[in-house]
């Protein structure tokens, strides 16, 4: 175990709302994150779309570490750590695929789907067969499932992930239940998007997992009618005439937070599909299944949320981003779109236009985001500019009482408008982890 002491440093003040700016440039808190968080708590790997017959396969990332996704012969999933046992090399070089076997491209040491060394060459010659193969197969992380998501963990003593997620569960479900809340499943289109940002790992997690305050920097965005209702917005609810309350909801014991809008009763949810017939007709079908099965519930739409410390999903566009750490300054993202595996081709298509036009490298809306992170990051590494903390206390004290909030918060706070109690929320967790209240 890394030994500084962070007791003594002050790095994060959730009574006063204050964050230093060193956790995220200073190397040394970089590295015992990678200690303290990324090798204790579950992350996500994937989703069950990429994996689903027997030897399928498809790379991750757990932290620093590279792992792979397997299905293994019996169609058991495992998550392993994509390293050799002998001396290291990546078992497997492809981003996905289906095999039978890993066959090491160093020396040939040789693992099956479910991990275990198998064959080695020279094993007669070479090791007088004293070499015990069942010692040397594949490090295994833990792994649970979430309808269809996939989650991984390094650490035994963590409590598993149900207990892990806690209140915050049913974000996880409800991001992916499909539109009609019926039993269909989601689907990954078009692989995983993957590119690097300067800036530290925390800043999207930290955005997306409650910052309604930043829409100014999204105002050029707003002029366009960037989303499939046919109106200027970025949002498809942009363009429902009611207006909601928006809602953060922040979970104090686990670090995890959403973010949604609670419409009033009758409100006109189909005018978000309007310019698109296709579209209009799928959500008209899919919304009477929802408003059926949730009744009043049906009034709070999810936004998104960040899974404490790196997973962020986005409910509007059903995608999820990973905030991979890759050194203190820079940040390897990675984009899943999915649509409803038996919606028509047609809905399919323009719900991966419609993300591909707002997220991703290519995302006008992401591309605002990401160049106020790197040049946050980029004006925050110097040594005068982190003598001076972030500041974070917008609603601080004002927090509402649980019991007001609608069904899903159950379990959380709830704040209604701008507020930054998920940040805090997210960076005391952060400060519980590492060792630094
Ligand atoms: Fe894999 Fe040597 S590093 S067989
Ligand atoms: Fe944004």
């Amino acid at each position: 175990m890394d030994p500084i002491d962070l007791k003594t440093r002050p790095l994060v003040d959730p009574q006063r709302g204050l964050v230093s700016r060193e956790i995220f440039v200073d190397p040394q808190l970089y590295a015992a994150e990678q200690e303290r968080i990324f090798a204790t708590q579950w992350l996500f790997v994937g989703h069950v779309s990429q994996v689903r017959r027997p030897g399928d396969f498809v790379v991750s990332r757990m932290g620093e570490e590279p792992v792979l996704l397997v299905c293994d012969v019996d169609g058991a999933l495992h998550v392993f750590l994509n390293s050799c046992r002998h001396r290291g090399m990546q078992v497997c070089r492809y981003d996905q695929g289906n095999a039978t076997e890993f066959a090491c491209p160093y020396h040939g040491w040789t693992f099956d789907t479910k991990g275990r060394l198998a064959a080695v060459p020279a094993l007669r010659e070479g090791y007088f067969s004293e070499l015990e193969l069942a010692q040397w197969g594949l490090v295994e992380a833990r792994v649970a499932q979430i309808k269809g998501s996939i989650w991984a963990c390094w650490d035994a003593a963590t409590p598993d992930l149900d207990q892990w997620l806690g209140d915050a569960r049913i974000w996880i479900e409800e991001f992916f239940t499909v539109p009609d809340a019926g039993a269909g499943e989601l689907e990954l289109i078009a692989g995983v998007q993957k590119w690097t940002l300067p800036c530290n790992w925390k800043f999207g997690a930290e955005n997306f997992s409650g910052d309604n305050y930043h829409n100014v920097s999204h105002a050029s965005v707003d002029q366009l009618a960037l989303s499939p209702s046919g109106k200027a917005g970025r949002h498809q609810y942009d363009a429902i005439p009611q207006k909601p309350v928006l809602q953060n909801i922040a979970y104090a014991s686990t670090g995890h937070s959403g973010r949604g809008a609670l419409y009033p009763p009758g409100f006109d949810f189909l005018s978000a599909y309007a310019a698109v017939p296709e579209l209009h007709a799928y959500y008209q079908r899919a919304y009477a299944g929802r408003e059926a099965q949730l009744g009043e519930r049906a009034r709070f739409v999810p936004h998104g949320g960040t899974i404490f410390p790196n997973m962020s999903f986005s409910n509007g566009r059903t995608s999820i981003a990973l905030w991979h750490p890759v050194g203190p300054e820079t940040c390897e993202v990675w984009r899943y779109y999915f649509v409803p595996q038996h919606a028509p081709d047609a809905v399919k298509d323009h719900l991966r236009r419609y993300v591909i036009r707002y997220q991703g490298p290519s995302g006008l809306t992401e591309e605002d985001d990401m160049e106020n992170w790197n040049l946050a990051h980029r004006a925050s590494r110097g040594t005068i500019a982190r003598r001076h903390p972030y500041h974070m206390a917008m609603g601080l004290g004002h927090e509402m009482a649980t019991g007001s909030e609608p069904w899903i918060a159950r379990g959380g706070t709830v704040m209604e408008g701008v507020s930054e109690q998920n940040q805090r929320g997210y960076y005391r967790r952060w400060a519980e982890l590492m060792g630094a209240l």
